[in-house]
């Protein structure tokens, strides 16, 4: 996939917010961060999602993170929008900024660009991409989902906490892990190694194979 991918740097670029004007590495700092796009303000799917970041806004809190809202029409618009989201969503605050980019140059440079919508002006719009950008402000994952298609905020959490505990321990999360369910140890650790990094100690899956590369334990 041609544009911003996994393990690319973030581009440090300034953006117009309804919380004013942003240095995106600034903005990042030292937390996880992530940054998703909506084809378009006024737009139904558009509307729950805004509400649902909104919603979930104590949980990214809770887990240190930021976030970064992004459509293509300008900020007054923004701030237009968002007295409908907050009232779609029951009164649910917007807290976290939205980005603007009339000139359609951030989607480009963020590879958000959809590839199949134009707005009634026959202009690009975003799809909806999200990336969760590290503290060393590298895309750690990014989700592409068209504009038919609304996102599961769950999964953003649940991918967000396996992000977070894989940049702590060498560890990866198996199919559908949920928070506070065993994690494999990741292949290049030896078991004389996870011996000493893993003080609750783990537990090897017998295989047809007698290889022990399924090692689950719990941090
Ligand atoms: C929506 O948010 O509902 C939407 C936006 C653009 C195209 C289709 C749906």
């Amino acid at each position: 996939m041609p544009g911003l991918t996994i393990g690319d740097s973030l581009p440090n670029l300034e953006v117009d917010t309804t919380h004013g004007r942003i240095n995106l590495h600034d903005y990042v700092g030292n937390s996880f961060a992530i940054i998703f796009s909506h084809p378009a303000d006024f737009t139904p799917v558009c509307t729950t999602e805004l509400g649902a970041m909104a919603a979930y806004s104590d949980r990214f809190d809770q887990r240190g993170v930021k976030l970064l809202g992004l459509s293509c029409d300008d900020v007054e618009s923004h701030k237009e929008w968002i007295k409908d989201v907050e009232a779609y969503n029951k009164g649910k605050k917007v807290l976290y900024p939205i980005a603007a980019d009339p000139t359609r140059e951030i989607i480009k440079q963020l590879n958000m660009v959809d590839p199949d919508e134009k707005d009634p002006n026959g202009q690009i719009i975003p799809s909806r991409a999200l990336h969760i950008v590290g503290p060393d402000k590298k895309i750690k994952l990014s989700f592409l989902y068209p504009a038919s298609t609304g996102r599961n905020m769950d999964e953003v959490v649940r991918a967000l906490d396996s992000l977070i505990k894989a940049s702590k321990h060498k560890i990866a999360t198996p199919v559908n892990w949920k928070e506070g369910e065993p994690v494999v140890i990741s292949p290049t650790v030896s078991n004389e190694e996870a011996c000493k990094m893993f003080p609750n100690g783990f537990e090897t899956v017998q295989l047809p194979s007698n290889k022990d590369y399924m090692r689950f334990t719990r941090v």
